[in-house]
């Protein structure tokens, strides 16, 4: 489970300093969706790199529910790790889908998906995760580079490879932006499907209200 409580953040120099979050509350379940919708410049943006670990709160909590290597459950206090600690939790406990440059251009597509592996040292994962790309439909782009695929099977990877290390939270940031409507359409069905499957809980930022109207839960930033 993910708990962020009466978050705050402020961003800029000297006196172009403000607040962008404030007093932010929200909770999600392993296997929901969460859409934070909002405009350009809402701060959606910015929540996500807040969770995910990627910059730091000045007010507030965020907690993560996650399995340790023994099976047991424990709470990560994501507010209070180090930048080091924070590499680490994000690494290990977050799977993130963007908008663009998904994939690293340089590896096939499956080492793309392995390569959460290596950074956390789970080979064994690595059946089923390779497995997924037969799920998503694009098994037979395995050894492909990712130029050579669509945007929308582009996407579909960067699920797979998100999902890779069974993290407990994936965070997406529109990641059909740039997409058109039939493969963006194939990505959120894929997204929402795969987080259930996997059990995680997906917190993904749009401008759309036509994903939102698919979520568990909407939260709207203004
Ligand atoms: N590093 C920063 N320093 C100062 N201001 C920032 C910084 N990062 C973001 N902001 C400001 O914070 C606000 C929220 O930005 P954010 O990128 O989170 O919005 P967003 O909702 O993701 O927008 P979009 O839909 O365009 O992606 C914006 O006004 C932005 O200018
Ligand atoms: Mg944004």
């Amino acid at each position: 489970m993910l708990q962020v409580e009466d978050l705050g953040v402020r961003l800029g120099d000297g006196a172009t300093q403000r607040w962008i979050l404030r007093h932010l509350h929200l909770t999600a379940q392993r296997g929901e969706t969460l859409v934070l919708l909002g405009p350009s410049g809402s701060g959606k943006s910015t929540l996500l790199n807040l969770i995910g670990g990627l910059i730091a709160a000045d007010e507030g909590a965020i907690r993560l529910t996650v399995e340790g290597k023994d099976g047991t459950e424990r709470e990560v206090p994501v507010h209070e790790l180090s930048e080091a600690q924070r590499v680490a939790y994000r690494r290990r406990h977050v799977g993130f889908v963007f908008q663009f440059f998904n994939l690293v251009p340089t590896l096939t597509v499956g080492e793309n998906v392995l390569l959460p592996l290596e950074l956390t040292g789970q080979p064994h994962l690595a059946d089923a995760a390779l497995q997924r790309l037969e799920d998503l439909g694009i098994g037979a782009s395995r050894n492909r580079f990712p130029e050579q695929l669509s945007g929308g099977e582009q996407q579909r990877a960067a699920v797979a490879r998100a999902l890779a290390h069974r993290p407990p939270l994936l965070l997406a940031d529109e990641p059909t932006g740039n997409l058109d409507a039939a493969n963006a359409e194939r990505v959120v069905a894929c997204l929402w499907e795969e987080t259930r499957k996997a059990g995680a809980a997906l917190v993904l930022a749009t401008h759309s209200e036509r994903v939102a109207n698919e979520a568990d839960t909407v939260v709207a930033l203004r």
